[in-house]
């Protein structure tokens, strides 16, 4: 059976950007293949944090994801710092990257706009990914468009290493849907939806009540001539909205655009659709936090099935760098 592995940092709240571009898919993942999900807090720790937050945050993100369609008793879900294989994994990857193509990295590049007092994390963030994903030997790593960079720089560590040391890992390939890949900030769309938004105007959130949904969807940027097409370059406003009214209900962005004439139809038919989808969500969400504690539970047995994974993965690789460990390799020539 395939191993899918996934995560996704626990710095807001979950939106629809994160929901059309990821947990969806996820949630059909779980039913395919060997399915590994966590909530990565030690990736939000690249950015300052208040350490109530990102407690409560993390708490919080795991249950939405839950909520979403995740069911612990089918995949494994975890917090990604109960599993500290993640980090001593990522010092030997880390001694196995460059510099260079970490200086690469878009992401770092735009957050990083002072790099002087950019964190040391924010710069090896990738490398710890690449950790994340290569510890439970997964095939596909299904995420947003903007994350392949980080698969493609997990797959050369992957081939590096193995090719250094012998065959360790896995090499996964990044599995990104067809349409929702990118949704933008509904204010500036030319701008991903992000968790990190200046304005919660422009951003869906997974737990919005119906009109706060219909609210914002109804004052999306949308552009002056009134014509309805997909075409993210010269009309981003109104092809993004053509995106995630597709994504929702499982249509070509490009067909539906002939289906309307006006902006006002377009976006009620949006609005109508990201309501019905996230309805489910919300109302199972508000169920779940009547009983944190059930929640809590769930994720320590989930850490603890990824570590008997991430235990042995690591000992393969440490095995295969040259670490000393006289009782792993006597049992190992013995055998
Ligand atoms: P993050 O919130 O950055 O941890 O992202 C979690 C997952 O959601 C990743 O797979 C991202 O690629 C995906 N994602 C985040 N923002 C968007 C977006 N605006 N559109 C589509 N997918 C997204
Ligand atoms: N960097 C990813 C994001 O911001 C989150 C992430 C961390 C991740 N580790 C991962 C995604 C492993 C896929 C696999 O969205």
């Amino acid at each position: 059976m395939a191993r899918v592995l996934s995560g996704i940092q626990p710095t807001g709240d979950l939106h629809l950007g994160n929901y059309l571009g990821a947990v969806r898919h996820w949630a059909q993942d779980q039913h395919e293949a060997d399915a590994y999900f966590c909530v990565v807090d030690l990736h939000a720790l690249t950015v300052p944090r208040e350490p109530g937050e990102l407690r409560a945050k993390t708490a919080e993100t795991a249950l939405a994801l839950i909520a979403a369609g995740l069911d612990p008793a089918v995949c494994t879900l975890f917090v990604q710092s109960q599993v500290p294989e993640h980090t001593q994994l990522s010092w030997l990857l880390e001694c196995v990257a460059s510099m260079g193509e970490l200086r690469r990295m878009t992401q770092f590049k735009d957050k990083a706009k002072d790099s002087d007092s950019a964190r040391v994390g924010l710069f090896t963030y990738p490398v710890l990914q690449a950790a994340d994903i290569l510890l439970y030997d997964a095939d596909r790593v299904p995420v947003g468009d903007e994350q392949r960079q980080h698969i493609e720089l997990c797959r050369d560590l992957a081939i590096r290493f193995n090719n250094r040391y012998g065959e360790v890992f896995v090499v996964p390939e990044a599995t990104v849907p067809k349409v929702g890949a990118r949704v933008m900030d509904l204010q500036e769309p030319t701008n991903k939806m992000s968790k990190s938004s200046e304005s919660p105007r422009g951003v869906i959130l997974v737990l919005d009540e119906p009109e706060v949904i219909e609210r914002k969807i109804k004052r999306a940027v949308t552009d002056p001539t009134s014509q309805i097409r997909f075409d993210p370059e010269h009309k981003p406003g109104v092809s993004n909205l053509l995106q995630i009214l597709a994504a929702s209900i499982g249509g070509d962005p490009v067909a539906l655009a002939d289906d309307f004439t006006d902006y006002a139809s377009l976006k009620a038919a949006t609005s109508d659709a990201v309501i019905e989808l996230l309805r489910p969500v919300r109302e199972r969400y508000l169920e779940l936090a009547t009983d944190p504690k059930g929640a809590e539970d769930l994720l320590t047995a989930g850490a603890e099935k990824a570590q008997s994974v991430a235990a042995a993965t690591l000992a393969r690789a440490e095995d295969a760098i040259g670490l000393y460990r006289p009782s792993r390799q006597n049992a190992a020539s013995q055998a």
